[in-house]
Protein backbone atom coordinates (compact mmCIF):
# COMPACT_ATOMS: atom_id res chain seq x y z
CA UNK A 1 0.00 0.00 0.00
CA UNK A 2 1.55 3.18 -0.63
CA UNK A 3 2.09 5.82 1.72
CA UNK A 4 -0.62 8.99 1.85
CA UNK A 5 1.20 11.92 1.41
CA UNK A 6 1.19 13.92 4.99
CA UNK A 7 1.74 17.57 5.01
CA UNK A 8 3.75 18.94 7.93
CA UNK A 9 1.68 20.04 11.48
CA UNK A 10 -0.57 21.89 11.83
CA UNK A 11 -1.71 21.53 8.15
CA UNK A 12 -2.22 17.71 9.31
CA UNK A 13 -4.04 17.16 12.27
CA UNK A 14 -5.23 13.77 12.33
CA UNK A 15 -7.50 14.44 14.96
CA UNK A 16 -10.11 16.52 12.79
CA UNK A 17 -11.02 13.29 11.26
CA UNK A 18 -12.15 11.53 14.81
CA UNK A 19 -13.60 14.27 16.06
CA UNK A 20 -17.51 13.82 16.65
CA UNK A 21 -19.49 10.43 16.25
CA UNK A 22 -20.90 11.16 13.01
CA UNK A 23 -16.92 11.78 11.39
CA UNK A 24 -15.78 8.71 12.93
CA UNK A 25 -18.48 6.57 11.90
CA UNK A 26 -18.52 8.37 8.30
CA UNK A 27 -14.46 7.38 8.49
CA UNK A 28 -15.12 3.31 9.73
CA UNK A 29 -12.81 1.50 7.83
CA UNK A 30 -14.21 -1.74 9.12
CA UNK A 31 -17.99 -3.03 9.29
CA UNK A 32 -19.46 -5.64 11.77
CA UNK A 33 -22.70 -7.67 11.14
CA UNK A 34 -24.64 -10.06 12.43
CA UNK A 35 -24.59 -12.16 9.13
CA UNK A 36 -20.89 -11.70 9.87
CA UNK A 37 -20.97 -14.62 12.75
CA UNK A 38 -21.41 -18.05 13.01
CA UNK A 39 -22.67 -19.37 16.02
CA UNK A 40 -21.14 -22.71 17.07
CA UNK A 41 -23.79 -24.63 19.70
CA UNK A 42 -23.49 -27.39 21.89
CA UNK A 43 -26.49 -30.48 21.58
CA UNK A 44 -26.10 -33.23 24.21
CA UNK A 45 -28.19 -35.88 24.25
CA UNK A 46 -28.07 -36.81 28.08
CA UNK A 47 -30.61 -36.46 30.04
CA UNK A 48 -29.95 -33.15 32.59
CA UNK A 49 -26.43 -32.73 30.95
CA UNK A 50 -28.32 -28.98 29.14
CA UNK A 51 -26.22 -26.70 31.50
CA UNK A 52 -23.71 -24.07 31.49
CA UNK A 53 -20.33 -25.05 30.77
CA UNK A 54 -17.78 -24.47 33.77
CA UNK A 55 -14.96 -22.84 31.82
CA UNK A 56 -17.63 -20.39 29.25
CA UNK A 57 -19.48 -18.50 31.57
CA UNK A 58 -22.97 -17.93 29.31
CA UNK A 59 -22.62 -20.94 27.09
CA UNK A 60 -24.49 -23.82 27.93
CA UNK A 61 -25.61 -27.19 26.26
CA UNK A 62 -29.04 -27.69 24.17
CA UNK A 63 -31.48 -30.14 23.90
CA UNK A 64 -32.70 -30.91 20.38
CA UNK A 65 -36.09 -29.42 21.52
CA UNK A 66 -34.12 -26.40 23.15
CA UNK A 67 -31.93 -25.62 19.98
CA UNK A 68 -34.67 -25.02 18.06
CA UNK A 69 -35.84 -21.76 19.98
CA UNK A 70 -31.97 -20.89 20.10
CA UNK A 71 -31.85 -21.07 16.30
CA UNK A 72 -35.38 -18.86 16.25
CA UNK A 73 -33.54 -16.48 18.46
CA UNK A 74 -30.36 -16.06 16.15
CA UNK A 75 -32.40 -15.78 13.37
CA UNK A 76 -34.61 -13.51 14.66
CA UNK A 77 -31.37 -11.33 15.65
CA UNK A 78 -29.78 -11.95 12.22
CA UNK A 79 -27.36 -14.71 12.66
CA UNK A 80 -27.11 -16.56 9.10
CA UNK A 81 -25.30 -19.83 10.37
CA UNK A 82 -25.53 -22.12 13.42
CA UNK A 83 -22.40 -25.15 13.59
CA UNK A 84 -23.51 -28.15 15.38
CA UNK A 85 -21.44 -29.63 18.13
CA UNK A 86 -22.52 -33.21 19.70
CA UNK A 87 -22.28 -33.54 23.33
CA UNK A 88 -23.04 -37.35 23.06
CA UNK A 89 -23.62 -40.11 25.84
CA UNK A 90 -20.00 -42.02 26.99
CA UNK A 91 -21.58 -45.87 26.40
CA UNK A 92 -21.82 -45.24 22.85
CA UNK A 93 -18.64 -44.11 21.97
CA UNK A 94 -16.36 -46.88 20.47
CA UNK A 95 -13.54 -47.25 18.95
CA UNK A 96 -14.97 -47.81 15.17
CA UNK A 97 -17.01 -44.57 15.88
CA UNK A 98 -19.72 -46.70 14.48
CA UNK A 99 -21.80 -43.61 16.10
CA UNK A 100 -20.78 -40.81 13.72
CA UNK A 101 -22.26 -42.14 10.86
CA UNK A 102 -25.59 -42.95 12.50
CA UNK A 103 -28.44 -40.95 11.25
CA UNK A 104 -29.67 -40.64 15.25
CA UNK A 105 -27.04 -39.99 16.52
CA UNK A 106 -27.09 -36.10 18.32
CA UNK A 107 -25.02 -33.98 15.64
CA UNK A 108 -27.91 -35.75 13.13
CA UNK A 109 -30.64 -35.00 15.42
CA UNK A 110 -30.01 -31.47 16.06
CA UNK A 111 -29.24 -30.33 11.96
CA UNK A 112 -33.10 -31.65 11.66
CA UNK A 113 -34.16 -30.24 14.64
CA UNK A 114 -32.94 -26.73 13.08
CA UNK A 115 -33.57 -27.20 9.89
CA UNK A 116 -37.05 -28.20 11.00
CA UNK A 117 -37.73 -24.68 12.97
CA UNK A 118 -35.81 -22.60 10.82
CA UNK A 119 -35.34 -23.49 7.19
CA UNK A 120 -33.41 -20.65 6.13
CA UNK A 121 -30.73 -20.89 8.72
CA UNK A 122 -27.88 -22.47 7.42
CA UNK A 123 -26.29 -25.27 9.02
CA UNK A 124 -22.32 -25.91 9.18
CA UNK A 125 -21.60 -29.64 10.96
CA UNK A 126 -18.14 -30.89 12.21
CA UNK A 127 -16.69 -33.53 10.76
CA UNK A 128 -14.34 -35.18 12.82
CA UNK A 129 -14.55 -38.54 14.93
CA UNK A 130 -13.88 -37.39 18.88
CA UNK A 131 -17.61 -37.23 20.16
CA UNK A 132 -17.78 -40.68 18.78
CA UNK A 133 -14.28 -42.11 19.35
CA UNK A 134 -13.33 -43.97 22.77
CA UNK A 135 -10.01 -42.20 22.39
CA UNK A 136 -10.88 -39.20 22.18
CA UNK A 137 -8.89 -38.49 18.87
CA UNK A 138 -10.61 -36.62 15.61
CA UNK A 139 -9.43 -40.15 13.97
CA UNK A 140 -9.23 -43.99 14.36
CA UNK A 141 -6.81 -44.94 16.12
CA UNK A 142 -4.50 -48.60 16.03
CA UNK A 143 -1.75 -49.47 17.99
CA UNK A 144 -1.52 -45.62 19.37
CA UNK A 145 -1.27 -44.46 15.91
CA UNK A 146 -3.67 -41.91 14.42
CA UNK A 147 -4.72 -43.60 10.97
CA UNK A 148 -4.90 -41.24 7.34
CA UNK A 149 -7.06 -42.62 4.98
CA UNK A 150 -9.17 -45.16 7.19
CA UNK A 151 -9.94 -42.27 8.92
CA UNK A 152 -11.00 -40.40 5.53
CA UNK A 153 -13.34 -43.04 4.83
CA UNK A 154 -15.13 -42.77 7.83
CA UNK A 155 -15.06 -39.12 8.11
CA UNK A 156 -16.64 -39.60 4.19
CA UNK A 157 -19.26 -41.74 5.76
CA UNK A 158 -19.85 -39.28 8.47
CA UNK A 159 -20.21 -36.29 6.00
CA UNK A 160 -22.56 -38.58 3.69
CA UNK A 161 -25.45 -38.56 6.42
CA UNK A 162 -25.04 -34.99 7.61
CA UNK A 163 -25.80 -34.26 3.98
CA UNK A 164 -29.03 -36.61 4.17
CA UNK A 165 -30.00 -34.75 7.15
CA UNK A 166 -30.42 -31.15 5.84
CA UNK A 167 -26.73 -29.86 6.66
CA UNK A 168 -25.63 -27.00 4.21
CA UNK A 169 -22.05 -26.40 5.24
CA UNK A 170 -19.54 -29.68 6.07
CA UNK A 171 -16.67 -28.53 9.02
CA UNK A 172 -13.66 -30.74 8.24
CA UNK A 173 -11.80 -30.16 11.67
CA UNK A 174 -10.08 -33.30 11.36
CA UNK A 175 -6.85 -32.46 9.74
CA UNK A 176 -6.42 -35.78 7.77
CA UNK A 177 -4.67 -35.14 5.02
CA UNK A 178 -6.50 -36.03 1.40
CA UNK A 179 -10.03 -35.49 3.09
CA UNK A 180 -11.13 -32.26 1.28
CA UNK A 181 -10.77 -33.60 -2.08
CA UNK A 182 -12.29 -37.17 -0.58
CA UNK A 183 -15.32 -35.30 0.81
CA UNK A 184 -15.81 -33.16 -2.11
CA UNK A 185 -15.71 -36.47 -4.60
CA UNK A 186 -18.36 -38.00 -2.39
CA UNK A 187 -20.84 -35.21 -2.45
CA UNK A 188 -20.75 -34.72 -6.34
CA UNK A 189 -21.27 -38.48 -6.58
CA UNK A 190 -24.13 -38.66 -4.21
CA UNK A 191 -25.87 -35.76 -5.78
CA UNK A 192 -24.83 -33.12 -2.98
CA UNK A 193 -23.41 -30.51 -5.60
CA UNK A 194 -24.81 -27.80 -3.37
CA UNK A 195 -22.93 -28.42 0.30
CA UNK A 196 -20.42 -26.19 1.18
CA UNK A 197 -17.06 -26.90 2.09
CA UNK A 198 -15.20 -24.47 5.14
CA UNK A 199 -12.11 -26.84 5.69
CA UNK A 200 -10.93 -25.83 8.87
CA UNK A 201 -7.46 -25.59 7.14
CA UNK A 202 -5.32 -23.77 9.30
CA UNK A 203 -5.87 -25.45 12.75
CA UNK A 204 -2.94 -25.21 14.95
CA UNK A 205 -2.57 -27.52 17.86
CA UNK A 206 -3.94 -25.60 20.82
CA UNK A 207 -4.39 -25.55 24.23
CA UNK A 208 -6.85 -22.63 24.07
CA UNK A 209 -9.62 -25.80 23.34
CA UNK A 210 -9.43 -26.80 26.48
CA UNK A 211 -13.23 -25.86 27.44
CA UNK A 212 -14.30 -27.14 24.45
CA UNK A 213 -13.24 -30.65 25.30
CA UNK A 214 -15.31 -30.73 28.25
CA UNK A 215 -18.05 -29.10 26.84
CA UNK A 216 -18.25 -32.10 24.10
CA UNK A 217 -17.03 -34.46 26.64
CA UNK A 218 -14.20 -35.52 24.83
CA UNK A 219 -11.57 -34.59 27.84
CA UNK A 220 -12.42 -37.43 29.78
CA UNK A 221 -11.35 -39.86 26.60
CA UNK A 222 -8.39 -37.89 25.54
CA UNK A 223 -4.92 -38.90 26.62
CA UNK A 224 -1.93 -37.73 24.73
CA UNK A 225 -2.66 -34.38 22.47
CA UNK A 226 -3.42 -34.31 18.39
CA UNK A 227 0.33 -32.85 17.73
CA UNK A 228 0.82 -35.27 15.13
CA UNK A 229 -1.76 -33.98 12.85
CA UNK A 230 -3.26 -30.34 14.13
CA UNK A 231 0.00 -27.60 12.98
CA UNK A 232 2.71 -26.61 15.36
CA UNK A 233 1.84 -23.22 16.83
CA UNK A 234 5.06 -21.67 15.27
CA UNK A 235 4.73 -22.81 11.92
CA UNK A 236 3.60 -19.87 9.63
CA UNK A 237 4.56 -21.26 5.97
CA UNK A 238 3.15 -24.79 6.66
CA UNK A 239 -0.09 -23.20 7.43
CA UNK A 240 -0.33 -21.65 4.37
CA UNK A 241 0.70 -24.92 2.68
CA UNK A 242 -2.62 -26.42 4.80
CA UNK A 243 -5.09 -23.61 3.44
CA UNK A 244 -3.05 -24.13 -0.60
CA UNK A 245 -3.27 -27.77 -0.67
CA UNK A 246 -7.05 -27.56 0.96
CA UNK A 247 -8.18 -24.51 -1.53
CA UNK A 248 -6.20 -27.30 -5.05
CA UNK A 249 -8.93 -29.72 -3.16
CA UNK A 250 -12.03 -28.24 -3.57
CA UNK A 251 -12.59 -26.22 -0.31
CA UNK A 252 -15.30 -23.31 -0.97
CA UNK A 253 -14.40 -21.36 2.38
CA UNK A 254 -10.74 -21.87 4.77
CA UNK A 255 -10.48 -21.16 8.11
CA UNK A 256 -7.97 -20.46 10.42
CA UNK A 257 -8.00 -21.73 13.95
CA UNK A 258 -7.39 -20.10 17.08
CA UNK A 259 -8.47 -17.07 16.17
CA UNK A 260 -7.06 -13.84 18.11
CA UNK A 261 -3.17 -15.35 18.69
CA UNK A 262 -3.30 -16.26 14.84
CA UNK A 263 -4.34 -13.15 13.03
CA UNK A 264 -1.37 -13.02 11.44
CA UNK A 265 -2.24 -15.81 9.19
CA UNK A 266 -5.45 -14.65 8.95
CA UNK A 267 -3.76 -11.43 7.15
CA UNK A 268 -1.35 -13.42 5.46
CA UNK A 269 -4.46 -16.32 3.98
CA UNK A 270 -6.24 -12.98 2.55
CA UNK A 271 -3.42 -11.36 0.84
CA UNK A 272 -2.20 -14.73 -0.45
CA UNK A 273 -5.31 -16.30 -2.04
CA UNK A 274 -8.28 -14.19 -1.59
CA UNK A 275 -10.91 -17.07 -1.22
CA UNK A 276 -13.72 -16.24 1.88
CA UNK A 277 -11.55 -16.73 4.86
CA UNK A 278 -13.06 -17.33 8.27
CA UNK A 279 -11.26 -17.34 12.18
CA UNK A 280 -13.17 -19.94 14.68
CA UNK A 281 -12.71 -17.58 18.23
CA UNK A 282 -12.19 -20.79 20.43
CA UNK A 283 -13.71 -21.62 23.46
CA UNK A 284 -10.13 -20.53 25.19
CA UNK A 285 -10.88 -16.85 23.81
CA UNK A 286 -14.33 -17.17 24.80
CA UNK A 287 -13.38 -18.16 28.41
CA UNK A 288 -10.76 -15.52 28.77
CA UNK A 289 -13.05 -12.67 27.76
CA UNK A 290 -15.75 -13.91 29.06
CA UNK A 291 -13.99 -15.21 32.79
CA UNK A 292 -12.80 -11.43 32.91
CA UNK A 293 -15.64 -9.43 32.00
CA UNK A 294 -17.65 -11.71 35.03
CA UNK A 295 -14.98 -10.90 37.78
CA UNK A 296 -15.34 -7.23 36.18
CA UNK A 297 -11.87 -7.21 35.19
CA UNK A 298 -12.56 -6.04 31.36
CA UNK A 299 -15.96 -4.47 29.71
CA UNK A 300 -18.02 -6.11 27.52
CA UNK A 301 -16.59 -3.74 24.03
CA UNK A 302 -13.47 -6.31 24.44
CA UNK A 303 -15.59 -8.69 22.82
CA UNK A 304 -16.87 -6.24 20.34
CA UNK A 305 -12.99 -4.79 19.29
CA UNK A 306 -11.84 -8.58 19.13
CA UNK A 307 -14.53 -9.39 16.22
CA UNK A 308 -13.40 -6.53 14.47
CA UNK A 309 -10.06 -7.31 14.68
CA UNK A 310 -10.87 -10.04 12.56
CA UNK A 311 -12.48 -8.33 9.96
CA UNK A 312 -9.82 -6.06 9.86
CA UNK A 313 -7.39 -8.57 9.70
CA UNK A 314 -9.06 -9.68 6.34
CA UNK A 315 -11.87 -12.13 7.96
CA UNK A 316 -14.73 -12.57 5.84
CA UNK A 317 -16.38 -14.00 9.22
CA UNK A 318 -15.87 -15.20 12.60
CA UNK A 319 -17.26 -18.09 14.29
CA UNK A 320 -17.93 -17.43 18.26
CA UNK A 321 -19.38 -18.36 21.16
CA UNK A 322 -20.76 -14.71 21.67
CA UNK A 323 -22.82 -14.38 18.80
CA UNK A 324 -25.88 -13.79 20.20
CA UNK A 325 -25.29 -11.13 22.01
CA UNK A 326 -23.14 -9.26 19.66
CA UNK A 327 -26.44 -10.10 16.89
CA UNK A 328 -28.24 -8.08 19.60
CA UNK A 329 -26.33 -5.37 20.72
CA UNK A 330 -25.47 -4.47 16.63
CA UNK A 331 -29.24 -4.80 16.18
C1 LIG B 1 -12.69 -31.27 17.24
C2 LIG B 1 -12.84 -29.81 17.34
C3 LIG B 1 -12.21 -29.03 18.31
C4 LIG B 1 -12.72 -27.75 18.18
C5 LIG B 1 -13.62 -27.75 17.11
N1 LIG B 1 -13.68 -29.03 16.61
C6 LIG B 1 -11.27 -29.43 19.39
C7 LIG B 1 -10.05 -30.16 19.07
O1 LIG B 1 -9.53 -30.15 17.95
O2 LIG B 1 -9.58 -30.82 20.00
C8 LIG B 1 -12.34 -26.63 19.09
C9 LIG B 1 -13.32 -25.51 19.23
C10 LIG B 1 -13.12 -24.66 20.43
O3 LIG B 1 -12.16 -24.77 21.21
O4 LIG B 1 -13.97 -23.77 20.61
N2 LIG B 1 -12.52 -31.82 16.03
Amino acid sequence: MPNPILAPFPATRLRRLRQSPAMRAMLSETTLSPAHLIWPVFVTEIEGADVEIAAMPGVRRYTPESVKTAAEAAARAGIGAICVFPHSDQASKTDDCARAWDADNIGNRAIRAIKDAVPEMLVMTDIALDPYNASGQDGLVRDGVVLNDETIEALVRMALVQAECGADILGPSDMMDGRIGALRSAMESAGHKDIAIMSYAAKFASAFYGPFRDAVGAAERLTGDKKTYQINPGNRAEALRCVARDLSEGADMVMVKPGMPYLDICRDVRERFDAPTFAYQVSGEYAMLAGAIQRGWLGRETVLESLIAFRRAGCDGILTYFAPEIAEMLA
